[in-house]
């Protein structure tokens, strides 16, 4: 899986690059950064805890557990308006609501 989000300091490049550095088996997968989650979004593990200080990232991610269809088309809404293929950080404000 890839992030749906671009963000500042995300680790894509990390993945893309030395993902062959990841252990092939872990227990828990904790990741106190989420950002983009690129790196969650490429191990998928089947158990994790995740947190960032941004609210509205949270509540997005929250949005997504629980009703991704609702996300999706806050997302497809914001692609048809501003044609970007990944949402910026400014488009969370879409999400705080939820
Ligand atoms: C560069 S992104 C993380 C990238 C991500 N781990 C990935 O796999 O792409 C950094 C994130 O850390 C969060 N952050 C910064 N300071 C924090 C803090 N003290 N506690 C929790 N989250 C924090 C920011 O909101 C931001 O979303």
């Amino acid at each position: 899986m890839k992030p749906f989000l671009k963000w500042p300091g995300g680790k894509r490049w990390l993945v893309s690059r030395y993902s062959h550095l990841f252990p092939k088996k872990f227990g828990t997968y904790i990741e106190p950064f989420l950002g983009s989650a690129s790196v969650f979004f490429y191990l998928a593990p089947a158990k994790a805890i995740l947190g960032d200080s941004n609210p509205d990232l949270i509540a997005t991610y929250s949005g997504l557990r629980d009703d991704p269809l609702a996300v999706e088309e806050v997302l497809l809404t914001h692609e048809m308006n501003h044609c970007e293929a990944y949402p910026s950080a400014k488009v969370l404000q879409l999400f705080a609501g939820f």
